[in-house]
């Protein structure tokens, strides 16, 4: 398509990086309304950083220990960010809380995927507890990101059932599955109806 400005995405991974690898994959495609431009990491040793470097996407580590306390480790999260001229932040399996100033100068801009249908099951080991409730569906939701964790406007979501004989591990497959539709078509969206160019400074 010619014309399409690729918005700057940006993603920030702590772990293996399966949702980071599926955005990367869509945003190949030449219509794919976003770029994702870095893939950052608070983690090191995170095996996502690896696959975004061989997927030749730029990788940064910023580790969180090497900061007095989060207010100085977001300030130089926001400045990578900016560095990269992201417009967008992705948050994919990131695990640190983000201040509310952080979270302020990026609102309507950064998302986040959850493993549960948002409000049930905020907080972590979701799909234990949806088991353990005895639900007939559970699945995963891409929201916008907000102070109150797990709390932001829904932007999508995708259900599956829960079958006989599940573990926390068969369960987490099938939405695994389904996260890695759901989260490039979330961020498509976004990207396409993002208004400005400009995150607030
Ligand atoms: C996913 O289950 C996601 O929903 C949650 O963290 C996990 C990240 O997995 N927020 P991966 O690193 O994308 O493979």
């Amino acid at each position: 398509m010619s014309g399409l400005r690729k918005r700057r995405a940006a993603v920030l991974i702590s772990g293996r990086g399966s949702n980071m690898l599926s955005l990367i994959e869509a945003a190949e495609a030449p219509d794919y309304p976003a770029e994702i431009v870095a893939v950052i990491s608070n983690r090191a040793d995170a095996a996502g950083l690896s696959r975004a470097a061989a997927a030749g996407i730029a990788t940064a580590a910023l580790d969180h220990r090497a900061f007095p306390d989060r207010p100085s480790f977001d300030a130089e999260l926001d400045r990578l960010l900016r560095a990269h001229g992201a417009e967008i932040v992705v948050l994919a399996g990131f695990l640190r809380i983000l201040t509310d100033g952080f979270v302020r100068a990026w609102e309507g801009r950064m998302i986040n995927i959850h493993p549960s249908l948002l409000p049930a099951y905020k907080g972590l080991h979701t799909h234990e507890r949806a088991l353990a409730d005895g639900a007939t569906q559970h699945g995963c939701t891409v929201h916008h990101v907000v102070a109150e964790l797990d709390s932001g406007p829904i932007i999508a979501q995708a259900a599956v059932p829960v079958l006989p004989g599940d573990t926390p591990e068969t369960l987490g497959r099938r939405v695994l599955a389904e996260e890695h539709r759901l989260f490039p078509a979330a961020l498509a969206d976004l990207a396409r109806t993002l208004p400005g160019a400009e995150p607030a400074s």
